[in-house]
């Protein structure tokens, strides 16, 4: 059945929204022209106390005073018994005894590069000696450190140690700034903060003023943000003499950053560590096997109901896992697998086994191994929040007192975090649940067990890292490497892969660096915004540039969604979508849900779409899933507005302290509908900041109309879209791209027979042994025609033609007339203004 009402929108509305946001931007900045100087209000205030000290006498004594003054505290806290104690534990350092060699090297040269094992003392000592060495030249006033971090856990961790070890609290001479937090004094002179922060800073201030050292740590991840400051900051050197730049790295890779800065020098910090035992697949199903706890002898644990359902699938799951192992390693036998190509790694996906196996080798070590720490490596925290729950709602690895289940990963709170680092009492065992961030970027001394799930996905929402929606990869060998060796700091330890060995000779050696295999709009966009010029000639300059031909493709899809203009400027669209943490579409779909106030779905659409899908599809009850899933749809043929259905029952289910039984009752997973809420709260907060909201209340005007909701999700979705040919018995997809698509089968549209509109936009498409939709949502001819493509500023003409382009490809005639009308009405508003 077909809607009764379609949303008419006036045909003026382009200009409307056009002169909203210009209006904004201007009444914001005061000089339209130049938008560096349009940083958010928080970040002025945060470098407020930045600006360098007038040069005056005054100012100088005062300096000098300070500077004096920060001497004689040091002194008094190293003749201090707790100062002595923290200076013994810092002097067994690795990195100590090259702390003159370090400090040498650093005043003779621009730029050092020092790589040394993961412990050495690097993070949290090189910063402080190059502090240090600044206080004792009484010049601790004027110095002023910045190291930057990949990750908003380790700036904050890092800090606070460094703070500890100089008897002081976060915010006197240490602190820490990451997005939407911070700590910093009059005082701080070391800042530790993540890569994008650093970025943004950049944006206000283009030669870092006042800063005397930039300190970049974890280079060797070779992160997009890394990346990206280092071709600004090399640009930054000639211009600074005086400004010196630290490069760190874990692994050995040292000559490549070397030779980028024309040969820096090289300081290399040697370690120690024990060796790890490496236990592959096929052995660790002959460990595990025969040694479980049967399930019928755990009986008194049963009181959550919840449970008990899943006590009744155990057996059956436990079965699963076997063959789904036993599969996989037959395929390996049969030579299915060739190690040379990395393609022949998607015969095994330790997917379909899940968390099950983790969970029986966590049993088999607590049962049967030595005392010591387990460090287990997982994907993403969504992940390790639900195999944490899973864990405690299983009694499988014994008495639950004895044993110490911690998550680590970015979002986690600072109490947590401690315990991580803590050694726990005897006869506990920790288990730490942790993302790739524990390979190199924080310590845990007491690991002596490791189990490695061989992928890796990173999900931040920093400044600029702006691809949320990462799925899961293998990683590379030398991650492997890494990870088992965090079994070897304190004693000989032991290294559980969930693969074949077979899966690890087919890693790469290294990982591609992630500017080499991530989508580039997000980044295209920041160069424009931070004014670094053509976006070609910019990622030029990059340690490995990335080919020039994913650099047209994106700027392309920037200029397609209106984010570029013709000539690769900026828009007013593209200003806005810079400043948000989300892909430039999905930004776009935001910056739409204020501006025609249906916020509040759009959020949620948006914020499922970069989380993950909430709804679960157990293998085993996938007909109950789908059914489920098919209640929240009402038959209105969109994934994502079922999706905005089921979470706002959600939330009053929660509101009425009952939210975990209807997520049990509707196969929603908890862990990714709170992972939603946070990410919808991070949203409205910047919108509040970027000044686009005033109230939540004030945007949701509109939110109860579907009709309108849909078009906005089509405004943000395109051009992911493909048409729709209702036949006799089944339904023909195709999009621009690919010719036939199928849907995902726990799409709500693929259960219809029918689909009564011309059009689909999607998200996210698969290529499996066809291509796939995962999610859709139907839209009508008119609400492409007036939201697919660019609606904001860009030339009218260009958008028309290649609206003409999908016209003709699918060549439907009747939406052929209606967009010859519109290119008519269109093109006169255009000429009027
Ligand atoms: O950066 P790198 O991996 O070289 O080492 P680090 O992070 O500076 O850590 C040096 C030592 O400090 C390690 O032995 C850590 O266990 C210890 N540390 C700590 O006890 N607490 C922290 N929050 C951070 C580090
Ligand atoms: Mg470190």
């Amino acid at each position: 059945k077909r809607p009764q009402r379609e949303v008419v929108l006036p045909y003026g509305l382009q200009n409307r929204v056009d002169d909203l946001l210009k209006a904004h931007l201007s009444k914001k900045s005061g000089n339209k022209e130049n938008f560096a100087h349009n940083a958010s209000p928080n970040d002025k205030e945060f470098y407020e106390n930045e600006k360098p000290f007038a040069r005056n006498v005054v100012a100088e004594q005062i300096l000098r005073r300070r500077s004096l003054e920060m001497r004689n505290r040091q002194e008094d806290w190293k003749g201090s018994p707790e100062g002595q104690k923290m200076q013994e534990i810092r002097r067994n350092l690795p990195a100590y005894k090259e702390r003159e060699t370090l400090l040498r090297a650093i005043s003779e040269n621009q730029v050092v590069v020092v790589s040394g094992e993961t412990g050495c003392g690097k993070t949290t000592q090189l910063p402080q000696y190059i502090l240090e060495a600044e206080i004792e030249a009484a010049r601790g006033a004027t110095c002023n450190i910045i190291c930057t971090q990949p990750r908003r856990i380790s700036a904050m961790a890092v800090s606070e140690r460094v703070a500890a070890e100089r008897g002081e609290s976060l915010g006197e001479s240490v602190g820490y700034k990451v997005r939407l937090e911070g700590m910093k004094g009059r005082d701080t002179r070391l800042l530790f903060c993540t890569t994008g922060i650093l970025l943004r800073r950049l944006l206000v201030d283009r030669n870092l003023g006042g800063v005397t050292h930039v300190i970049v740590d974890e280079i060797h991840e070779r992160g997009m943000n890394e990346d990206f400051l280092l071709i600004v900051l090399k640009d930054l050197l000639p211009r600074r003499p005086e400004l010196r730049l630290i490069l760190m790295s874990a692994t050995l890779n040292a000559e490549l950053f070397s030779s980028y800065f024309g040969g820096a020098p090289m300081i290399h910090i040697p370690g120690f560590t024990y060796p790890v035992r490496s236990h592959f697949l096929e052995n660790i199903l002959e460990i595990t096997r025969y040694r479980l706890t049967p399930y019928n002898q755990i009986d008194n644990y049963g009181q959550d109901k919840m449970w008990k359902m899943q006590k009744q699938t155990d057996r059956k799951r436990k079965t699963q896992i076997a063959s789904a192992v036993e599969e996989s390693l037959e395929a390996a036998d049969f030579g299915q697998f060739n190690p040379r190509t990395r393609d022949s790694l998607s015969c095994w996906n330790p997917d379909s086994i899940g968390f099950n196996l983790i969970e029986h080798v966590l049993c088999h070590i607590c049962k049967n191994e030595r005392p010591g720490a387990v460090l287990v490596f997982m994907t993403g925290w969504d992940d390790i929040n639900a195999l944490k729950d899973q864990l405690q709602a299983h009694p499988l690895l014994g008495d639950p007192s004895r044993v110490l289940l911690l998550a680590c990963h970015g979002s986690m709170a600072s109490a947590e975090q401690k315990l991580i680092f803590d050694k726990p009492e005897d006869g506990i065992r920790k288990i730490v649940l942790a993302t790739n961030m524990a390979e190199t970027s924080i310590t845990i001394n007491d690991v002596v067990f490791v189990v490695d799930c061989g992928k890796a996905k990173e999900t931040s929402y920093d400044a600029l890292n702006n691809t949320p929606c990462l799925l899961p990869s293998w990683i590379s060998k030398a991650s492997a490497r890494q990870r088992r060796g965090r079994a070897g700091r304190v004693q000989p330890g032991e290294c559980y892969h969930l693969y074949p060995r077979c899966v690890f000779e087919a890693f790469a050696d290294y990982q591609l660096p992630e500017l080499l295999r991530t989508p580039l709009q997000s980044l295209c966009l920041q160069i424009k915004s931070l004014q670094l010029g053509s976006i070609s000639e910019f990622l030029s300059k990059a340690l490995q540039p990335p080919e020039p031909l994913s650099v047209q493709n994106a700027v392309e899809f920037l200029k397609t969604i209106g984010a570029l203009d013709e000539n690769e400027n900026l828009t007013v669209l593209g200003q806005h979508l810079s400043m948000l943490p989300v892909e430039p579409k999905l930004g776009k779909m935001i910056i739409l849900g204020a501006v025609f106030n249906c916020l509040d779905p759009i959020m949620t659409v948006v914020a499922g779409l970069s989380v993950r899908d909430p709804f679960l599809m157990p293998f085993d009850k996938k007909d109950l899933a789908e059914s489920a899933k098919a209640q929240f749809s009402a038959r209105d043929f969109s994934d994502h507005l079922a999706l905005v259905r089921a979470y706002d029952g959600w939330r009053n289910a929660e509101r009425q302290q009952s939210g975990y039984e209807y997520c049990w009752k509707n196969f929603l997973s908890a862990q990714t509908l709170k992972a939603m809420d946070s990410l919808r709260k991070q949203f409205l907060h910047l919108l509040k900041e970027i000044g686009l909201v005033d109230s939540f209340q004030s945007c949701n005007a509109w939110s109860n109309d579907e009709h309108l909701v849909r078009a906005i999700i089509c405004g943000g979705l395109f051009p992911g879209i493909c048409s729709v040919v209702n036949k006799e018995r089944s339904i023909s997809l195709k999009t621009m791209e690919d010719g036939g698509v199928l849907l995902y089968s726990n799409s709500v549209n693929a259960q219809e027979l029918q689909i009564p509109y011309p059009w689909l936009v999607f998200n996210e498409k698969v290529k499996v042994n066809a291509v796939f939709l995962r999610d859709s949502t139907a839209v009508s001819d008119s609400v492409l025609l007036l939201f697919g493509g660019s609606i904001f500023g860009r030339a009218l003409d260009g958008y028309l033609m290649m609206l003409g382009g999908y016209l003709e490809f699918f060549m439907s005639p009747s939406l052929a007339n209606t967009y010859l009308s519109l290119k008519r009405e269109l093109n006169e508003l255009v000429h009027k203004k």
